[in-house]
């Protein structure tokens, strides 16, 4: 099976998507990480020099050349933006992708996110006290398309890290 795990920044793609693939011996790939080994420059290096629409092409590129490989077993965890391009939607339900929807609370993003708000290139030239505002905002902006878009939606509400990967992991009939 080839999953593809979305959701907002923040909401655990990573860490949860890295456990559960361990969990499972399948493969694990953030798309983050493999932009980053493709580039040789961190995300945030790639927003400051080259801008958005540039990271988005790269983006595109580097899923683009996982999905071609035809794993048997992947995890692949998406940036919070992949899922928006309708290209990118499109290259994951070519290779029928199982796209699984991280949904988690507004309340509980904001809080981690004004925590790592420096690691996060969209949100580093937010001023401080715009910063909740802007995250609704885009939250919001893309709600319906994460909600659309995907196959299997998992709502993360208080559970701790071991609960959310066993709720994960019941409903893709994983361990
Ligand atoms: C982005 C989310 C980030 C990263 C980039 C853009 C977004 O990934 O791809 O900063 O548009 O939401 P994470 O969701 O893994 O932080």
């Amino acid at each position: 099976m080839k999953i593809a795990l979305f959701g907002f920044m923040g909401s655990g793609k990573s860490t949860l998507g890295k456990a559960l693939a361990e969990k499972n011996a399948y493969v694990f790939i953030d798309l983050d990480e493999a932009i980053e080994t493709k580039t040789g420059l961190s995300i945030s290096q790639i927003f400051e020099a080259k801008g958005e629409i540039v990271f988005r092409k790269i983006e595109h590129q580097v899923l683009k050349d996982i999905v071609k490989r035809d794993y048997t077993n992947l995890i692949l965890s998406l940036g919070g933006g992949t899922i928006i391009q309708p290209t990118n939607r499109k290259l994951l339900e070519v290779k029928n992708y199982k796209k699984i929807y991280l949904d988690v609370q507004t309340d509980v993003l904001i809080e981690r996110l004004l925590k790592q708000k420096n690691e996060r290139p969209l949100l580093t030239k937010v001023p401080e006290e715009k910063l909740q505002d802007y995250i609704n905002a885009l939250f919001l902006s893309r709600k319906s398309i994460y909600e659309n878009a995907s196959d299997i939606r998992i709502s993360i509400e208080k559970e701790n890290f071991e609960q959310s990967l066993e709720k994960i992991s019941l409903y893709l009939n994983l361990n």
